[in-house]
């Protein structure tokens, strides 16, 4: 996997990111441990995570994925092979959520203690916060980054104007700024209405700003849980639009010309736009990460970029 600079933060990382939403939750220590070797032994190294993770599931109440990542970096004294993601802002037990410097201090020492680490590679905001001024939230991610607890700041879940201003704050101050743009982001478009709570789709407006601002865009949710599989079965109701046929089949036509899955697709052609979108892949076992990680060897031509690109546009 090629390294990629984040922005101009100077932090490289790998072309594919791991999603661990599920690590220490869904899936068991031997599960991850397998999967992170796996990524691994392919050049991956840069792994998504968040301190809320994976707390929605029985019996969980948040911190089980980085810490599990934790138990993985203790036990293969791994690192500083690594680049670790994690994130700040939403509620989950003990946690009343939020950007204030107080939450931003008090998360980021429960994220490094549970990761068994001392530096986070990139931290970020994982939603909104309107009711701390921008000016405090901007103020505390430098104060980590200057003390050496975090080499780098991203946004999540924000929308664009707010990632304007509090970037154009932080230039103002000599900060540093949010290099890395994670939003959801999959090849068929959400239907006009939907919605998705306090989750953010990657808007065109954001992806000029990254194309001029040096910033890397990231995409959440990209395999749609695995319905690109499931098709001829409906993609999700979100996603099932007056578009969504034509599209499926511009998917499913690439796919069959380059000998290779819907979900390889989709995965190029998110590396392959303008501006590229860094796809964190997440899965439950190591032949569907091989999938994903083997779409690294697709080239998509022109042609295909286009037929994918205008699939279901109006005449
Ligand atoms: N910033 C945010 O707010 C935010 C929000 C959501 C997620 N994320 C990050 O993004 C990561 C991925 O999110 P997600 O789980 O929603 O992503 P997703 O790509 O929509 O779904 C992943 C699921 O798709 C299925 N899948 C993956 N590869 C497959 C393959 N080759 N063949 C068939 N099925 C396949 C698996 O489902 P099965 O398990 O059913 O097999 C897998 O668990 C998370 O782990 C997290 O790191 C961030």
């Amino acid at each position: 996997m090629r390294a990629l600079n984040l922005g101009r933060s100077g932090v490289e990382v790998s072309s594919l990111c791991l999603g661990t939403a599920n690590f220490g939750g869904k899936h068991d220590r031997e599960t991850c441990f397998d999967l992170i070797d796996f990524f691994r032994a392919n050049d991956g190294s840069f792994i998504d995570t968040a301190n809320m993770y994976s707390h929605w599931h029985p019996g969980c109440v948040g911190g089980e994925s980085e810490s599990t990542i934790g138990q993985y970096i203790r036990d293969r004294g791994s690192r500083h092979e690594l680049q670790i993601a994690s994130k700040v802002g939403f509620p989950y037990p003990g946690c009343s959520g939020g950007l204030s410097a107080v939450e931003i201090e008090l998360e980021c020492e429960k994220s490094l203690r549970r990761l068994n680490t001392d530096y986070l590679d990139v931290y970020y905001s994982h939603c909104d916060d309107r009711t701390t001024p921008i000016e405090e939230t901007m103020a505390a991610f430098e104060h980590l980054i200057q003390s050496g607890k975090v080499r780098a700041i991203g946004a999540s879940n924000l929308v664009g104007w707010r990632i304007t201003q509090a970037n154009q704050f932080s230039e103002l101050h000599g900060w540093h700024r949010y290099c890395a743009i994670q939003q959801r982001y999959t090849y068929l478009r959400p239907r006009p209405g939907a919605a998705f709570g306090e989750q953010v789709f990657l808007s065109e407006p954001m992806r000029d700003y990254s194309r001029t601002s040096s910033v890397t865009l990231l995409g959440y949710s990209i395999l749609l849980g695995g319905a690109y599989q499931r098709a001829p079965a409906p993609p999700p109701p979100e996603f099932e639009g007056p578009d969504s046929v034509a599209r499926m089949a511009a998917l499913a036509s690439v796919a069959h010309e380059m000998h290779a899955t819907r979900n390889q697709v989709v995965i190029a052609w998110m590396r392959q736009s303008d501006p590229p979108i860094l796809p964190i892949v997440a899965t439950s076992n190591m032949a569907q990460l091989a999938e994903n990680i083997g779409a690294l060897e697709l080239s998509l031509s022109e042609d295909q970029m286009r037929r994918l690109d205008t699939a279901g546009n109006p005449a």
